[in-house]
């Protein structure tokens, strides 16, 4: 039996912290689903079509990686594909208590879905989408902090939305 795994998250923009997860447990699983949450509350930088392609363009060398976006429960979601686990990063002690609600309100709805946690590099233990999008408004350069065509794309869409200012 195929062992599939998913990897949910908003990734409005995929980071070097999230590439670091993507890489490790597609290497653990015969397939890792990176899954995009589609219309979430949050007011987004990117829609979630243009995650998912900015996903694709950077997976597109990890053989077993598949990109696609879900909305409603993301246990039923898992049965939808048929993954057995969710995989999740875990950056530092603050991520720990939202990350463990949620694994466990999974697990209460949905038995056949685990939840396993990745520590995170030391080097992307600070990186976030929302602090990769903040410093890129701000006119930083994210270029150490997410693939290059995903900092081209930052920039693209930058220039189109200020680019009356
Ligand atoms: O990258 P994020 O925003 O931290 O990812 C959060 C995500 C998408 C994993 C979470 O919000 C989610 O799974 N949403 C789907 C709705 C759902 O199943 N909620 C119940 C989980 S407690």
């Amino acid at each position: 039996m195929k062992r599939i795994c998913i990897y949910p998250g908003s990734f409005d923009p995929v980071t070097n912290g999230h590439m670091d997860i993507i890489k490790r447990s597609a290497a653990m699983f015969d397939e890792l689903i990176v899954a995009v949450l589609k219309n979430n509350s949050k007011t987004p930088l990117f829609s979630s079509e243009e995650r998912v392609n900015m996903l694709k363009e950077v997976t597109k060398d990890i053989s077993n990686v598949k990109v696609d976006s879900f909305s409603g429960l993301l246990v039923d979601y898992a049965d939808k594909v048929g993954a057995c686990t969710i995989v999740r990063g875990l950056r530092a002690v603050t991520d720990f208590e939202y990350e463990l609600q949620m694994a466990q309100t999974n697990r209460i709805m949905n038995k056949r879905v685990d939840t396993i946690f990745l520590t995170t590099s030391l080097d992307y233990a600070y990186l976030s989408s929302s602090i990769v999008r903040e410093v890129a408004v701000c006119g930083g350069s994210v270029d150490k902090f997410v693939p290059e065509y995903v900092s081209d794309m930052i920039g693209k869409k930058l220039e189109f939305t200020q680019g009356g200012n």
